[in-house]
């Protein structure tokens, strides 16, 4: 059984306020890619190494977190697991809560009132779920322990801000497209920027993506899913990728001086994808409740409603 709010309340160790962003960078590169909410599928992270094997210059590929969740088939978990173990991560709460060891925080979601109870009891029967494999990891289990919950990279003299949720907190929802459409959310987000000195903060977990660009060239880029489709009627991941060079096909982007702050399109095979998924969560199980909608149609969201920006000119689509 999980405790009165499970999935609902932010757990205290979550939080580590914008201040613990102004260290040193950990990384230096020329291009970055960060991908958050991968959510167990080998496609979209098969598609998302591919592409990012063919950069040129120095770069760094983070996954920033969620990158386990449908992986609950043993085969599927250590595939995922020993993949990511190659390059940079920091922790979600879907790791962090793989890593206790009990199960208090539910899936540590910390979901808000417009999310519904249903897909919070889910959320946090998956979590159970996927617990009893990754137990059969120990190894696994003490490297998702030991990740941090955020990081710092320079990108050609600029500083990003890597994290899961938001400036506040590993599962906090401050860098979701609901709350960045509010005053309050907007003003939040530029005290953010203030105290962590960065110039671009790469996010995640909050399931719907939006580049949101400031005043003074800066941007909250969340890429919503790597492993899911982010809008109607399509069937693509979206990964980040800052660099001071474009990329061929972003879905849409942000110039923020020299640098270019994408959304890059994940198209990992959508059928490959719905049986592997199927194999593990049929119908009547708790995922397939909660996510084969989206996985089948998309959310209900558009491309355009992504791009957001300060008070002056637009963020650009791709042409
Ligand atoms: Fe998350």
């Amino acid at each position: 059984m999980h405790s009165a709010g499970a999935g609902r309340a932010c757990p205290v160790s979550y939080r580590y306020g914008p201040a613990a962003l102004a260290g040193k960078p950990q990384l230096e590169v020329e291009t970055l890619w960060v991908a958050g909410g991968l959510y167990g599928n080998p496609f979209a992270l098969e598609r998302l190494v591919e592409l990012y094997e063919r950069e040129h210059g120095s770069k760094a590929l983070v996954f920033n977190g969620d990158f386990h969740w449908f992986d609950v088939a043993s085969s599927q978990f250590s595939q995922i697991q020993a993949s990511i173990e190659r390059f940079a991560a920091i922790r979600g709460n879907v790791e962090t809560e793989l890593a206790a060891a009990a199960g208090d925080a539910g899936c540590g979601c910390g979901y808000p009132e417009w999310v519904d109870d249903d897909t919070v009891l889910c959320s946090n029967n998956i979590i159970e779920k996927l617990r009893k494999t990754a137990m059969q990891f120990p190894q696994a289990r003490a490297k998702l322990a030991a990740l941090p919950m955020h990081l710092v990279a320079m990108v050609d003299g600029e500083r990003v801000g890597v994290v899961h949720g938001d400036a506040d907190s590993l599962a906090g929802w401050g860098f979701s497209q609901e709350f960045l459409s509010t005053p309050e959310g907007i003003l939040a987000a530029r005290q953010a920027f203030a105290k962590a000195g960065v110039r671009v903060f790469a996010s995640s977990h909050t399931c719907l993506p939006v580049l949101q660009s400031f005043p003074e060239e800066r941007a909250i880029v969340n890429n919503g899913a790597a492993g899911m489709p982010n809008f109607r009627g399509t069937h693509f991941g979206l990964a980040t990728r800052i660099s001071i060079r474009p990329s061929k096909n972003p879905a849409y982007f942000e110039k923020l001086k020299h640098l270019f702050v994408e959304a890059v399109p994940l198209e990992y095979g959508a059928r490959a994808w719905e049986e592997c998924f199927l194999a593990q969560w049929p119908a009547g199980s708790d995922a397939h409740r909660s996510y084969y909608g989206r996985i089948v149609n998309g959310p209900r969201y558009a491309v355009e409603q992504a791009l957001r920006r300060a008070k002056t000119g637009s963020p650009r689509l791709a042409a």
